[in-house]
């Protein structure tokens, strides 16, 4: 059934340019990838956007520390996303960036059609500043005891240990993050988005139609809040775009980087004069705008950018998509165990069409976090793609070409199961449209079981040596092809170079989503070539190992003397200073005390120790002590102990916890 031709503009999220991709950031760019590429493939126009966003705090920061200007820092990030993206067959039409000459213009435009509206205000407010860096504090570079429950150590927004929010000067014995220094109170002109003005706007539009269930529930509970006007200016020093008329105020990186996209599809349409940028963003736009972000910024996508457009005289969003977080293992990506995995590291290993399998596997129109368990991602691939799917191709592909030159027969052996095929067409493509990815697949792996069942009973090996069977051979392996060929067709969106592999292998042209209804019969096929390779556990292996020594350089060796040990074996031991960020008592325990500990790159190990007849948890609340950070995790009843502290004494009320001298800081490592 072929629906009208639509219009489509497809964005996902910026990436920061601050730091190397890993695969949590890619579940939004393969999904986006592959609902792109089935538009496409269903014959609609449709316009992949994406870019680097490259202003902000953080990115001057980080460049200051690498003692480069932050222009210099951003542009070979964005060549390094740019390879990373396109490595794993992300197709976007245009890759560019926030800080550019059309992305100000834009910025600068909207900015002065909002003031120009009467919907920019200006108010003067109190902000934490670093007074031996001279400059204002963001919230993130302010830290301190929280004012509700007391853990050391908490960013100037809010508690990661209580939840609570506040302000920075809410906040005990706050220092600055960048020099340490007690921050002071001053005072600076602010600009402001009128938010709280469109509250009836964003009410009518934040609906099922535009987004997904549990992201309007969400809304409804901001709803509730009441929304505050948006603060979206920043004083200098600052990497981004000057606000019109101020010299050291800047417009605030959340302000600019949706903006982006904008800016993407500005400078891809000057180099395609056929695709008009008016049509895809001008407030009466016919066509469609979805948006692809993660869980974490719906916030700016569904209130603040939706209500920019339309008071500056754009279109808001036909849809914004959230995806949920990727999680490895079952754990949420850390340095420390080595479940967090460059983008980069992955390909190093292995293909990108397993992942990009695998996050279609787990995929559906939901906001919920997704596990890349490595085990069961090795397992899938294997047996859905490999054992099953590619396997229809290679049993019966060798006799077409060896036996009959090459040639499909001209017509099929069971006509009712290739219709059966052809006719899972409109709800596999239903699925892909809704982003059912999951459901799409299994419907698709069905088919492979009927497929495989199929060359099972017709068995074209036992075929192949019976007298006057020839002409059904060549048959039942057409009918193979066939029914593979099919399948190939709804697996491409996801696995685009294997469809390429396999056009070549049958001699066709680039497979569209119609080619399902129609046989490719009296044709010739080239020789059969290896399409695709199971996944080696040994891959895996290598990339658990690449990842932990992105962080820590040592390998290790096995000692030869069971007394002693090798200085190798020492290093094994992951010994860390931590600071107690807080100690709790567990209830139905009377030995543990639950500690939260500060680890440097992690904030929130939790371990379970057997110190609480020596100390009460007040006292240890904010303490320094040792760890070991490598500990393999121990599911206790209470929870997940994830290390080890020191401590030594014979037991009981005499147990002394170990303590660096001061001046450590959490995350050194002992040695
Ligand atoms: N620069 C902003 C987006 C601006 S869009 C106008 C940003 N950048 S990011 O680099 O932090 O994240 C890029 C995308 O990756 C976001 O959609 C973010 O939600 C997503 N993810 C980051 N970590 C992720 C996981 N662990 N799992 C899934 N998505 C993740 O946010
Ligand atoms: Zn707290």
């Amino acid at each position: 059934m072929q629906q009208k031709h639509r219009q489509i503009l497809v964005t996902n999220a910026l990436p920061y340019a601050n730091g190397h991709l890993h695969l949590g950031h890619l579940v939004g760019y393969i999904q986006g990838d592959i609902w792109v590429r089935f538009q496409r493939m269903r014959g609609h126009e449709c316009y992949f956007v994406c870019g680097s966003d490259q202003h902000g705090t953080p990115i001057m920061i980080k460049a200051q520390q690498l003692g480069i200007e932050p222009e210099v820092m951003v542009e070979q990030i964005h060549q390094e996303h740019a390879q990373d993206l396109a490595d794993f067959h992300v197709t976007f039409d245009n890759f560019y960036k926030t800080h550019c000459p059309e992305n100000e213009k834009i910025a600068t435009d909207i900015f002065k059609r909002l003031q120009d509206k009467g919907q920019i205000q200006t108010k003067t407010i109190q902000q934490a500043f670093d007074p031996e860096k001279n400059m204002f504090l963001p919230d993130r570079y302010v830290q301190g005891t929280c004012p509700k429950c007391e853990a050391v150590d908490q960013y100037g927004d809010n508690c990661e240990v209580c939840g609570a929010t506040y302000s920075p000067s809410e906040l005990k014995d706050a220092v600055s993050v960048l020099t340490g220094a007690k921050p002071i109170e001053k005072e600076s002109l602010h600009y402001f988005f009128t938010l709280s003005q469109h509250e009836e706007l964003l009410k009518q539009w934040a609906t099922a139609d535009h987004l997904q269930p549990a992201v309007v529930s969400k809304l409804q509970e901001w709803f509730e809040q009441g929304f505050r006007d948006w603060d979206i200016s920043r004083d200098a020093p600052y990497f981004g775009f000057n606000i019109p008329g101020e010299s050291d105020k800047y417009l605030y990186v959340w302000l600019d980087a949706p903006m982006g996209y904008m800016a993407s599809f500005e400078q891809y349409c000057k180099d395609h004069p056929k695709v008009n940028f008016d049509d895809y963003w001008g407030a009466d736009s016919k066509t469609e705008l979805h948006h692809f972000i993660g869980k974490d910024i719906i916030y700016f996508h569904t209130l603040f950018w939706p209500a920019v457009l339309h008071n500056a005289g754009y279109r808001m969003p036909t849809s914004v998509v959230a995806n949920g977080f990727l999680t490895v293992d079952g754990q949420k990506m850390s340095k420390s165990r080595g479940t967090f995995i460059k983008a980069r590291t992955y390909l190093d290993q292995l293909g990108p069409e397993y992942l990009r399998y695998y996050f279609a596997a787990k995929l559906n129109s939901g906001i919920d976090d997704l596990d890349l368990n490595l085990d069961d991602f090795v397992a899938r691939v294997n047996s859905d793609l490999v054992g099953k799917f590619i396997n229809i191709a290679s049993r019966c592909a060798g006799f077409i070409s060896k036996r009959f030159d090459g040639q499909l027969s001209d017509s099929l052996h069971d006509q009712a199961l290739f219709d059966s095929f052809a006719n899972a067409s409109d709800v596999i493509a239903e699925d892909y449209e809704k982003r059912e990815f999951s459901r799409a697949i299994r419907r698709i792996m069905e088919l492979a079981d009927h497929a495989n069942q199929y060359i099972n009973d017709q068995a074209p090996w036992v075929l192949v040596k019976e007298a006057g069977k020839e002409a059904l051979t060549q048959q039942v392996c057409t009918m193979g092809i066939n029914l593979f060929r099919v399948l190939m067709v709804y697996l491409k969106p996801i696995l685009p170079a294997l469809a390429e592999k396999v056009e070549g292998f049958l001699a066709i042209e680039p497979l569209q989503w119609h080619d399902a209804q129609q046989p490719l019969l009296n044709h010739s096929i080239q020789p059969f070539k290896h399409l695709m390779q199971r996944i080696d556990d040994k891959r895996i292996t290598a990339m658990k190992e690449a990842a932990q020594q992105d962080l820590d350089s040592k390998v290790t060796a096995v000692a030869e003397d069971n007394n002693c040990i090798e200085i190798d074996d020492f290093m094994k031991v992951d010994l860390r200073i931590a600071k107690i960020v807080l100690a709790e008592s567990v209830e139905g325990a009377d030995k543990l005390i639950k500690l939260t500990l500060d680890i440097g790159e992690e904030k929130h190990r939790t371990v379970f120790a057997g110190i609480k007849s020596a100390y009460s948890p007040e006292d240890l609340t904010g303490r320094m002590t040792i760890m070991v950070a490598n500990l393999k995790p121990r599911k206790m009843r209470f929870g997940l102990s994830e290390g080890m502290v020191l401590a030594a004494g014979p037991g009981g009320d005499e147990l002394y916890i170990l303590s660096p001298d001061s001046g450590a800081k959490p995350g050194m490592r002992a040695k």
